[in-house]
């Protein structure tokens, strides 16, 4: 072969891969309002930055007269590229090519990708869209599953992890996106299960379809299972992006700064007078949020999952922080599992990847309940305290409003190591409310009461004048200082300036016991 007919060969061979499974296909997965693998990478990384590796790779299965239908590539795209200049590392899988199903060789370019990744501490995309494993390859197929898994683990923690569903996620093709540390979700298009509806049907006479059950609104807002659901493909890929702009390549980084001209000394006015006179009465906290950090950017996590809790990513000062705050408008912010859950593996991904957490707190307590307590409350808001135990990174706490019981000492407490905690002048610090209180230490007392009603509402305001405020704990130093709202977000850069080279120890061991 002389030269020219060589590179002939090769574009030839290139052309190929780029051909996927066919126009018909292609066509096919433009009706449906999705975008080719090729055409999401494109999307994803900057322009003209793609590097695909392993385009030649081949499937080696013999068996269903596979060996006829061999596409160079084997239904998925690897490589790198870069995110507004930021080296990433991606994977897209391809549905025009056995539906996108993972087979041997398949697996193993998604665990090459994976394995570089570490090797060069930079993160990770996974476009997913596939039919699970791919059937005729059998155990290979399973197997090079598992390599996945045992790669996605081995990097959790160490670089960040997302996961984009753009089509169908069946099967044990869940768990590498559940572990991973994001997961985005295509409203419509994205369908994730463990087992389909007619297993289903069969095994429990149940009838569902495939988006009551595994579509992106389902993962969202019952399951917890996805972190963002985007209208489209481009919505997700957007997403992505954006995240990756937040978070640091890998756990010896810090995040990156993002310049603001917004002032680190500006006023808060609007949160003087944001929580009500009435302590029964609700606000947004969201509001709290947005006012205090800059431009008022927050990119909200979990947003229609256990909204008693509201976690994110903004910037205070340029840093970038994760934000943990109740949500008094829904369940009076009280926390139950699914918050507990939810915020337990903000803080613990927030501390892998050296974020600042700042806590926003107004919470009454722990959900009352059999629900709650059989489903294991316990056991999950453990989880919560352990995970701000846990986290050495700057943490930051702002009681707002009620700071009750066990939840007082849960929420980024100073017991706990927070490293800068101050309250609002309507912060209440107590073991419970003021009638609960009452009702429990002066039940004889109201029993033998001429008035009971007088004699209650006597109580109750005078254990509210005597523990309903900050000053007994800031007596104790529990509160580094009680402030005025207004000066909320110029206190907490100034907090986060100081605290930002923090180094904090825990004594070294394999890994602790977190009660999962
Ligand atoms: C091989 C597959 C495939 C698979 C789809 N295809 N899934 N090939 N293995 N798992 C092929 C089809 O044969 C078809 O090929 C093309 O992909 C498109 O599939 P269609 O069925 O025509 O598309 P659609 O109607 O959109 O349905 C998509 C689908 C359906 C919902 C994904 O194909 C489906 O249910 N597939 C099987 C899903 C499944 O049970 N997977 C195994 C899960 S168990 P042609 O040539 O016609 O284009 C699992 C275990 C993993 O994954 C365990 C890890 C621990």
């Amino acid at each position: 072969m002389g030269t020219e007919e060589r590179l002939r060969d090769l574009r030839a061979r290139k052309a190929r891969v780029e051909a996927g499974g066919g126009q018909a296909r292609v066509d096919a997965q433009h009706n449906r309002g999705k975008m080719t693998a090729r055409e999401r990478l494109e999307m994803l990384l900057d322009e003209g930055s793609f590097q695909e590796i392993d385009a030649l790779v081949e499937h080696r299965c013999r068996d269903f007269d596979m060996d006829k239908n061999i596409i160079p590539g084997d239904g998925v795209v690897t490589g790198h590229g870069t995110i507004n200049g930021r080296e990433i590392f991606a994977f897209a899988q391809d549905f025009t090519v056995y539906g996108g199903s993972l087979g041997e060789m398949h697996g193993l370019k998604i665990c090459k990708v994976l394995d570089m990744a570490l090797k060069t501490g930079r993160p990770v995309i996974g476009l997913n869209d596939s039919g699970g494993a791919r059937i005729q390859e059998g155990v290979a197929s399973l197997g090079s599953y598992a390599e996945i898994f045992f790669r996605n683990v081995r990097a959790s923690g160490v670089v960040p992890q997302i996961s984009v569903i753009m089509g169908p996620c069946a099967g044990g093709a869940v768990y590498s996106p559940a572990i991973t540390d994001f997961v985005i979700m295509v409203d419509k298009t994205a369908h994730m299960f463990i087992t389909g509806p007619e297993v289903i049907k069969t095994v429990t006479n149940e009838e569902v379809s495939f988006e009551d059950l595994g579509g992106a609104g389902t993962h969202g807002s019952k399951s917890g299972v996805s972190h963002f659901t985007a209208e489209d493909d481009q919505g997700a890929i957007d997403l992505a992006r954006e995240l990756v702009d937040l978070l640091p390549a890998n756990n010896m980084e810090k995040p990156p700064i993002k310049k603001t001209s917004d002032s680190a000394t500006r006023v808060c006015e609007n949160l003087d007078s944001i929580v009500p006179e009435d302590p029964t009465k609700p606000y947004d906290v969201k509001d709290v949020i947005t006012e205090i950090l800059d431009d008022g950017g927050f990119l909200e996590v979990q947003e229609n999952w256990a909204g008693n809790i509201v976690v994110g990513f903004g910037h205070l000062n340029g840093s970038t922080v994760g934000v943990v705050a109740n949500q008094p408008k829904i369940l009076a912010g009280c926390l139950d599992i699914d918050a507990s859950d939810k915020a337990a593996r903000f803080v613990r991904f927030c501390d892998a990847f050296n974020i600042p957490i700042i806590t926003l707190e107004d919470v009454p307590g722990f959900l009352p309940g059999t629900n709650q307590e059989w489903g294991g409350i316990i056991r999950h808001g453990a989880k919560l305290l352990y995970a701000y135990a846990e986290a050495t990174v700057p943490k930051l706490t702002v009681i707002l409003r009620k700071a009750y019981g066990g939840a007082y000492d849960v929420m980024s407490s100073k017991h706990i190591r927070g490293d800068y905690n101050v309250a609002w002048p309507s912060a209440e610090l107590a073991v419970m409310g003021a009638e609960g209180a009452v009702q429990i230490i002066h039940r004889r007392r109201l029993q033998n009461a001429r008035d009971p009603e007088g004699e209650r509402t006597r109580l109750i305001e005078d254990f509210e004048e005597k523990f309903a405020n900050p000053y007994k704990a800031a007596a104790l130093g529990y509160l580094d200082d009680v402030i005025e709202p207004n000066q909320t977000r110029e206190r907490l850069c100034k907090a986060l300036g100081m605290l930002l080279d923090k180094e904090e120890l825990r004594p070294a061991r394999k890994h602790g016991n977190i009660p999962l």
